[in-house]
């Protein structure tokens, strides 16, 4: 995308996070911005702290995980600026963890509706515009966790293998199609946001009922404190990802890794499946359920 300046940008998952930072990033870049989000009270605040900064913003409370909300989210953003130009798919929530045979149907449900129902309902809104003006940018965030699955996350790992999915089969539609429409397929590594408080914005009725009240050991704190200060220590901040975001627009870049922490692994488990035999499971900073 040449020029940005003076165009639409809709972000959903734009209230906190790698959201708010594309926000601010595409804001500066001159882009008028839209965010979708769940969160209204997070919403507000950076709506107003971006036009406090001189962007056209427009705050729509949206829950990804509905298609009607979604329409909702499109139609007030065209109504307000007109044609949109770029859709960041971004909502997202660390969802349901624990061991597989654990987990509840609520937890399956919580992270697919959000990770992986909110991007195909975003692709069902946005699409169809930005294929007959043949012009735009769609980001969808994955993860690492798209290319590696880590134990405790299977919800998690599950919605970001089909995110990837998502993005290289609407790439591949796209070529095949002549479109000029692009596609960026985001694959974050640790990156310091909200994600790990992912329950705040998760419904009452999909509540896990099964674990919930279970208090945790004092050994399980004191591992979850050791991994939080990992965290804290390791992950890369929102706004450099933003800065990656906003460059793949304007080259139309499809893969956007946000480090080389996890190359070594995820190339191990291509030359796994290429010599037909198991990957050997990765040490993980991010399995921190793991317990
Ligand atoms: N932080 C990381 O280390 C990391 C790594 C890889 C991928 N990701 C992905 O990045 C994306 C952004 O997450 P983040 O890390 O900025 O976390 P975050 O919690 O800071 O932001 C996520 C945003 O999504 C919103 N959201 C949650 N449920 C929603 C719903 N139903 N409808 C609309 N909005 C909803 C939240 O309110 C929040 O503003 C997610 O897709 C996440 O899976 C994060």
């Amino acid at each position: 995308m040449d020029d940005m300046n003076g165009k639409t940008a809709v972000i959903t998952g734009g209230a906190s996070g790698m959201g708010k930072a594309m926000a601010q990033r595409l804001g500066a870049a001159g882009m008028k911005i839209v965010l979708g989000d769940i969160e209204e009270p997070a919403l507000d605040a950076t709506t107003a702290e971006l036009e406090a900064a001189g962007v056209e913003a427009l705050g729509v409370l949206t829950d990804v995980s509905n298609l009607a909300s979604m329409r909702a989210l499109a139609d007030t953003a065209k109504a307000k600026f007109g044609p949109v130009d770029v859709v960041a798919l971004n909502a997202g929530v660390g969802g349901g963890t624990g061991r597989l045979e654990t987990l509840t149907t609520n937890d399956w449900q919580w992270t697919f509706g959000v990770n992986l129902q909110g991007v195909v309902h975003g692709i069902q809104v946005f699409l169809p515009d930005l294929k007959a003006a043949d012009s735009g940018h769609v980001v969808m965030t994955a993860s690492v966790a798209g290319h590696l699955a880590y134990p405790s996350m299977g919800p998690y790992n599950a919605t970001k293998y089909a995110t990837v999915a998502l993005a290289e089969t609407l790439r591949a539609e796209l070529d095949h199609d002549g479109s000029n429409v692009g596609v960026t397929c985001l694959c974050p590594g640790l990156v310091l946001t909200g994600i790990f408080q992912s329950e705040r914005n998760r419904p009452e009725q999909l509540l896990d009922t099964t674990i919930a009240s279970e208090p945790i050991d004092d050994e399980q704190a004191a591992r979850r404190a050791v991994m939080a200060d990992i965290i804290l220590s390791q992950g890369k901040s929102a706004e450099m990802v933003a800065d990656l975001v906003h460059d793949a627009i304007r080259d139309n870049t499809f893969w956007v890794f946000t480090d080389g922490d996890f190359d070594q692994a995820i190339a191990e488990r291509h030359a796994a499946i290429r010599d037909r035999r198991a990957a050997n499971t990765p040490e993980s900073l991010l399995n921190i359920y793991d317990e």
